[in-house]
């Protein structure tokens, strides 16, 4: 072996160093490159696996939901995030319903908040809809028939009947919970009394 061969040798070995160097720090030409961002916390994966169990009554089935509204939402400052993880336990416990979610209290009107449904209005006067009764008033509103309910508010044109609770924290109404279903009818008062017992168990988590 002469100087040659150790020179190409060395500059092979340079090649596959360049080369391995490139594929652990990919090069990038966006403005703010991603890969110039510090690693971040670990991401941490995993499933909720929160369904109530068949066959639990109405009673049963609301204990399960805020159980798992209380697990879920355990240690969590961020209220958007809470409210949307509500919103969908609301959807995956509580059978035929078209629309569950948040209104929050706004600068003095409601304001659309996380939820599970078609689109929906953004904002409510207080002085409009089942929502705004509730948020007004301060107390529950169940409705049997939402179009014998002077103001309703249709957003899916699906909705029969709605419960609306309020959210109440320091004495004042924060949020309201709002469920449609396209059943007439579908809510309960133990249906009331659970979305309450709810709403007092996350109001100082939104
Ligand atoms: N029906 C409500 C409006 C909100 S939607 O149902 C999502 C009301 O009358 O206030």
């Amino acid at each position: 072996r002469d100087d040659d061969d150790e020179q190409a040798d060395e500059d092979l070995a340079q090649k596959s160093h360049a080369r391995e160097s490139r594929r652990q720090t990919p090069s990038c030409h966006l403005t703010a490159c991603p890969h110039s961002i510090p690693p971040r916390a670990p991401y941490i994966g995993g499933m909720y696996a929160f369904v109530p169990n068949a066959g639990a009554s109405t009673a049963e089935i609301h204990a399960e939901l805020r159980a798992a509204a209380v697990a879920i939402t355990d240690g969590e400052p961020d209220g958007i995030a809470n409210m949307a993880n509500v919103a969908a336990l609301l959807a995956e416990f509580l059978p035929d319903l078209n629309w569950a979610g948040f209104y929050r209290m706004v600068e003095g009107e409601l304001v659309l908040g996380p939820f599970i449904g078609k689109p929906a209005c953004i904002r409510i006067p207080l002085d409009r809809g089942v929502c705004g009764a509730a948020a007004r008033s301060g107390t529950t509103q169940r409705v049997e028939d939402v179009h014998a309910f002077p103001g309703h508010i249709a957003c899916d044109a699906a909705s029969r009947s709605e419960l609306v609770v309020p959210v109440i924290r320091g004495g004042a109404v924060i949020a309201v919970i709002d469920l449609d279903s396209p059943l007439p009818g579908r809510f309960s008062a133990e249906d009331a009394a659970g979305i309450e017992a709810l709403a007092e168990a996350i109001a100082e988590r939104i």
